[in-house]
């Protein structure tokens, strides 16, 4: 896809603030740390655009990129980062749930990020129960590849889509290796947010669980 302009659009803190119109949304969910503000600036080429750190919970609002003024490109807080006191967590959960809920039927795909060393946790399961559920096509990134060596990197992302799919039965997710230090992976991931983007709206039906990219 050619990036004609990228734009930071707004940091929202309660469900309702969620940008108006009709854009489409590519949502970036995942545990705390995984790199998903990494990934966004690497796949626009702009390293400032969503804020990464080496804290985990950094990233506390959902904050919408704008890409070629017809898309978003949504960094969602992470979820599961233990040190976190349970009010500050209650109120992560009502700002996640909202803005999906507001937005899920403008969400075109959703990119799931994995740190590729980890298997999948509970939290991962569960959110990849409420993608399926919605009728939400996903696609799975493994990040921070580099850090394991390219031998492993196939097994990697195999045991991921086994680990993955529903307790064995039919084909588990696509799942993608990256890296937002090297750009590992970044054409492969465009080619499903392209694919994403042209797919007509109203294949997203709740309760339909067909998943994109298998
Ligand atoms: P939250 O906003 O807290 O949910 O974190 P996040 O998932 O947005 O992670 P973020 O992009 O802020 O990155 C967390 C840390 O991991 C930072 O120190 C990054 O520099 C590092 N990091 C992110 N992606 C990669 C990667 O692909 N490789 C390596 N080696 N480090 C990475
Ligand atoms: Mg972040």
């Amino acid at each position: 896809m050619r990036i004609d302009s990228v734009r930071f659009a707004c940091s929202v803190f309660r469900p309702e603030d969620a940008p108006e119109g009709s854009d489409r949304d590519v949502i970036f969910v995942g545990r705390s740390n995984v790199g998903k503000s990494s990934l966004i600036n690497r796949l626009v080429g702009k390293s400032g655009i969503a804020r990464v750190s080496s804290t985990p919970g950094r990233t506390q609002s959902v904050n919408f990129v704008r890409v070629n003024e017809a898309f978003h490109l949504v960094d969602f807080p992470g979820y599961g980062y233990a040190r976190v006191p349970e009010e500050i967590r209650r109120s992560w959960k009502h700002l996640v749930d909202g803005v999906l809920e507001a937005r899920r039927r403008r969400i075109v795909l959703a990119v799931m990020v994995m740190d590729a060393r980890h298997p999948p946790s509970d939290l991962d399961h569960a959110m990849r129960a409420w993608l399926v559920e919605n009728g939400l096509p996903y696609v799975v990134v493994a990040t921070k590849a580099d850090k394991i060596g390219a031998g492993s990197r196939t097994r990697t992302a195999g045991s991921l889509a086994d680990e993955l799919s529903d307790g064995g039965k039919g084909h588990g997710p696509a799942v993608l290796l990256a890296s937002g230090k090297t750009g590992l992976g970044m054409r492969e991931i465009w080619k499903h947010l392209e694919r994403a983007l042209e797919r007509p709206k109203a294949a997203g039906r709740r309760g339909e669980s067909w998943i994109s990219g298998s």
